[in-house]
């Protein structure tokens, strides 16, 4: 049982900076049956780079959209375009040996330039800025690992260099710098992409989910008000929505808190950073309508695992307070991607005898700028029989750890309704059913199953983003029971109190 905690007061506009300020087209819901070559599911950064590398091909091209284009994970994200993740080729080296570091390395390196080639080509306005990426560490013991991730890098081709510290207005004990990274707003650059997309006759609607695929003469999309029939389809929903190999359990879902507060003098951060201590933290500049910003993003968390949300939000502002120039908090955000056992995202057609034209991205652990460009184009090259050097490497049917997934409980059990104060969420347990609450700041309850969609679970309530979160796979619904992330197509069910 869980105890009721005072959420923390938390101040800060509660949506991302880029999906709140985006100068957003609006496009119609689908209605009625269409056909075309390749019908793409969800219009974040990975189907809208697949429907415009086939537009350009000349392909015939739906993306559906379950919501509004760009403001999901994509719209949430940190948004750094960059090749170095973290500590990571060392790692890949050593699990997955030099070849496939290497292949990490031309796939991201590839994802970055395709970004800065299409915002110039389509004059993307998107805050687009060329920077250093820097991987630091406040812990001297830990310098020799960035030495040595620095090293791994540059055998994969990549130009890093280590430095004594980093440019940061507190102390570090090293640092690792990739020149020549960028970072962007990427509610915008999807935007700008759909747009450019559209023009060369590809068709977008939103606000039109998929709630089923079936096999027909190839492939047939359901959404509620409508059907589209393609030969292929791609399925690119952050989680897969359906993949004959399983993707959630060959992932976990985490989330992040993160944080933009106004900034006076945005000079004094020339360039993005990244901590690899442990909490980890990730800082870089941005801007909304009113001016600078400067954005923070916390350590990672099982989604729906998780008690107290608003209190990492409490502990990520008193840390950024305590150590760098912030004025007031503008805007605070959760945002959740797929980690997978060994640091690669899955994308492409997983079981091209038994499903041809059927292909899916997912497990991007926090990096799909980059990894979910270079996911699309390995997609769009293979719907165009084309062969993509790191095929091999996302290969979504490949073997994975079978201990790395792991389903959690819900972690907002309460006894009765009367425990839920104003503002909070519970779970109370009557009989066979499970009953998810919300109590409204005025004092109404609202109250839907507490039992995912998507596999059963029982989701536990988001103190901070007012969100039912499932402990499973990641479905994340609102508090008045729509599907806004994850695998699940259909909303938790009403409940008559
Ligand atoms: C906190 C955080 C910070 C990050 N920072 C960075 C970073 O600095 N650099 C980096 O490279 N990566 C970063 N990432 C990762 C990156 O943002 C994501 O991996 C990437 O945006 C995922 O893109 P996507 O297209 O898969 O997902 P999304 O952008 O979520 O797009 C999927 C779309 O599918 C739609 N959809 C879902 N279900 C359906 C359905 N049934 N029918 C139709 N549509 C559907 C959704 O509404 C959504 O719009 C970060 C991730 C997080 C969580
Ligand atoms: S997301 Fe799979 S059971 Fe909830």
């Amino acid at each position: 049982m869980t105890k009721m905690t005072k959420t923390a007061s938390l101040c800060g506009k509660n949506a991302s900076c880029w999906t709140a300020t985006a100068k957003q087209t609006d496009y119609s819901c689908l209605a009625g049956s269409l056909k075309a070559e390749t019908v793409i599911l969800g219009a974040g950064i990975v189907g809208l780079t697949t429907a415009l590398r086939l537009c350009e091909a000349g392909g015939s091209v739906i993306v559906l959209e379950a919501l509004r284009v760009g403001r999901q994970v994509t719209g949430r994200s940190t948004a750094k375009i960059t090749t170095q993740h973290g500590l990571i080729y060392r790692d890949l080296m050593r699990n997955l040996g030099r070849q496939a570091a290497q292949s990490y390395a031309d796939a991201n390196y590839a994802g970055v330039n395709q970004i800065l080639d299409w915002t110039i080509a389509h004059r993307i306005e998107c805050d687009l800025e060329i920077k250093p990426a820097y991987a630091y560490t406040t812990d001297a013991a830990r310098r020799a690992e960035i030495v040595a991730e620095a090293h791994a890098a540059r055998l994969v081709g990549l130009n890093a260099e280590v430095l004594e510290r980093a440019p940061l207005p507190f102390d570090t004990a090293g640092a690792l710098r990739f020149p020549d990274q960028a970072q962007f707003n990427p509610a915008q650059y999807a935007v700008g992409i759909a747009q450019a997309l559209e023009k060369l006759g590809g068709r977008i609607f939103e606000m039109s989910r998929a709630v089923s695929i079936e096999e027909a003469s190839r492939w047939r999309v359901l959404t509620d008000n409508g059907i589209v029939d393609a030969q292929n389809v791609v399925v690119a929903t952050n989680m897969t929505i359906k993949s004959p190999v399983g993707m959630a359990n060959r992932t976990q879902p985490r989330s992040h808190t993160a944080m933009a507060f106004r900034l006076d003098d945005p000079t004094l951060f020339e360039g993005l950073f990244l901590g690899i201590d442990d909490p980890t933290r990730s800082i870089r500049t941005g801007r909304d309508d009113k001016g600078p910003l400067l954005l923070v993003l916390g350590p990672k968390f099982n989604t729906g695992q998780e008690t107290d949300v608003a209190k990492r939000f409490v502990e990520l502002e008193a840390w950024a307070r305590a150590k760098l120039p912030v004025g007031d908090l503008a805007w605070r955000w959760c945002n959740e991607d797929y980690d997978t056992p060994d640091r690669v995202p899955y994308a492409g057609e997983p079981d091209p005898d038994k499903s041809p034209g059927f292909h899916i991205a997912t497990g991007f652990n926090a990096w799909g700028i980059s990894n979910g460009t270079a996911a699309a184009t390995l997609i769009a090259d293979r719907i165009l029989g084309q062969s993509c050097p790191w095929e091999k490497l996302y290969d979504p049917a490949r073997p994975y750890d079978k201990n790395f997934h792991v389903n959690g409980e819900s972690r907002s059990i309460v006894e009765s309704f009367d425990e839920i104060a104003p503002g909070q969420g519970g779970v109370v347990v009557k009989g066979k059913d499970k009953i998810a609450a919300f109590r409204d700041d005025s004092g109404e309850l609202h109250a839907v199953s507490a039992i995912c969609t998507h596999k059963g679970c029982t989701v536990s309530w988001n103190n901070a983003d007012r969100t039912w979160d499932c402990p499973c796979h990641g479905s994340i619904f609102t508090a008045d029971r729509s599907p806004v992330h994850g695998p699940a197509k259909k909303p938790l069910l009403p409940v008559d109190l």
